[in-house]
C-alpha cells in the first residue's frame, strides 16, 4: 500500500493523565488512526484524526458474528528522546495470522508499521517516562458491513488507538495469586484460540471473574479435552522454572503465541538456562511444588511483561512459590526485557525499531 496518510489534527488537546497513576487501558490520546476496506477497492483511506466515538450501524457484523481481532504493542520515549518499539514486525505477523483465522484481509504489515510511527508521532507528548509505564498501542479491526447473514464481512475497519499505561496488575511487580480453572474452557485445538481474536477473551470473562471474586488476580486454563494440560492465563503466556529447567507449555493450536514469550525462550536460551517447550500437565506442576521443586512462576505478554505468580490455587490444593516473592530469574528477564524496550539495554538482536 502507498496512499498517503492524511492526517487533521485535533483543535482541542486533552489533558494528561498523573503518569504516577495510569493503570491500564484507561486513558487514550488526542489522535486515532483509521484505514477502511471495500472488498472491491482493498485497504484504503488511511487517516489520523481526532481521537472520538466512531458512528457504525447497528447491523454491522461485528456486534454480531464477533469479527474482530487486535494486536498489542507498547512504545517507549528513550533517553535521547527517540520513540522506540519492540518488534512491531511480529506483531504484524500475528495479525495476519488472527485476520486469516477470522476471515478477514490481510493487511500489509510495514504499511501499519509505518502509520503507528506516524501516529505516535503526533501523540509523542503522551509518551509517559516514569518507571513502568509505556504508551500502549491497540490495533484492531473490525466488520462494518450491515448485514445479517453469517459470511465474512465486505467491509472493515483497520484503528490504532494509543493508552499511556503503567503496569497491567495493580500490584505490579508484586506475584499475583492465580486460579486454575477447572471448568470453563477458553479455546480448543482448531477454534480461534492462537489468534488475537476478540471472542477468545469473551470466552475467559466469566472465570475470571469468578476468581477475582476468590480474590485471585487471574485464571490458568487448561486443555479443553482432557482439563489436564496447562495452557496459558489469557491475558499471558506462562512459564514455569523446576529443578533448574524452564518449561512452558508448546504452540498447538489453542494458546497464543506470545511475543515476549519467543523473547524470552531466547534469551533463555542465551543465558544457557535449560528450557522446555512441550505439553506440561498441573498434575506435573503438583508433584513439583510437593517435592520442593517447583522454584519459580512467571507470566510473559506485552501488557504484563513479566509478571511473577505467587501462588497458584487448584482445586483444593495451594501452592505458594518462592515464598510468594518474585524469583531470581523472574528478575532478571523482567529487567533485561524492559531493559531492551527502552533503550536502556543495547539490542543486539534487532529486535527493536526507533525512530
Ligand atoms: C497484551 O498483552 O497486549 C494483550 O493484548 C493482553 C490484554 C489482555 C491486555
Amino acid at each position: 500500500m502507498s496512499e498517503e496518510i492524511k492526517v487533521q489534527l485535533t483543535t482541542k488537546p486533552g489533558e494528561k493523565p498523573d503518569s504516577n497513576n495510569l493503570s491500564f487501558g484507561k486513558y487514550f490520546t488526542d489522535h486515532m488512526f483509521i484505514m477502511d476496506y471495500h472488498k472491491d477497492k482493498g485497504w484504503y483511506d488511511p487517516r489520523i484524526v481526532p481521537y472520538a466515538p466512531i458512528v457504525i450501524d447497528p447491523a454491522a457484523m461485528v456486534f454480531h458474528y464477533g469479527q474482530a481481532v487486535f494486536e498489542g504493542m507498547k512504545a517507549y520515549l528513550t533517553d535521547s528522546g527517540k520513540v522506540l518499539l519492540f518488534r512491531p514486525d511480529q506483531n504484524m505477523k500475528r495479525l495476519n495470522r488472527s485476520n486469516d483465522r477470522l476471515g478477514i484481509p490481510e493487511v500489509d504489515g510495514e504499511f501499519v508499521i509505518e502509520a503507528i510511527k506516524k501516529l505516535i508521532e503526533v501523540d509523542k507528548s503522551w509518551i509517559p517516562t516514569e518507571k513502568g509505564t509505556s504508551l500502549y498501542v491497540r490495533p484492531f479491526i473490525i466488520a462494518t458491513e450491515p448485514c445479517l447473514g453469517v459470511r465474512s464481512s465486505y467491509t472493515y475497519q483497520l484503528m490504532v488507538i494509543l493508552s499511556p499505561v503503567g503496569a497491567y496488575y495493580s500490584s505490579g511487580l508484586e506475584p499475583v495469586k492465580i486460579n486454575v480453572e477447572s471448568s470453563y474452557t477458553r479455546a480448543v485445538r482448531g477454534g480461534i484460540g492462537f489468534a488475537k481474536a476478540a471472542g477468545n477473551y469473551a470466552a475467559s470473562i466469566k472465570a475470571q471473574e469468578n476468581a477475582k471474586k476468590e480474590g485471585y488476580s487471574q485464571v490458568l486454563w487448561l486443555d479443553a479435552i482432557e482439563k489436564k494440560y496447562i495452557e496459558e492465563v489469557g491475558s499471558m503466556n506462562i512459564f514455569f522454572k523446576i529443578g533448574g529447567k524452564v518449561i512452558t507449555p508448546e504452540i498447538n493450536g489453542s494458546i497464543l503465541e506470545g511475543v515476549t514469550r519467543s523473547s524470552v525462550l531466547t534469551l533463555l536460551q542465551e543465558w544457557g538456562v535449560p528450557v522446555e517447550e512441550r505439553k506440561l500437565s498441573i498434575e506435573e506442576i503438583y508433584d513439583a511444588y510437593k517435592e520442593g521443586n517447583l522454584e519459580e512462576v512467571f507470566g510473559t505478554g506485552t501488557a504484563a511483561v513479566i509478571s511473577p505468580v505467587g501462588e497458584l490455587h487448584w482445586n483444593e490444593h495451594t501452592m505458594e512459590v518462592n515464598n510468594g516473592e518474585i524469583g531470581e530469574l523472574s528478575q532478571k528477564l523482567y529487567d533485561t526485557i524492559t531493559g531492551l524496550q527502552s533503550g536502556h539495554l543495547q539490542d543486539t538482536r534487532n529486535w527493536t525499531m526507533t525512530f
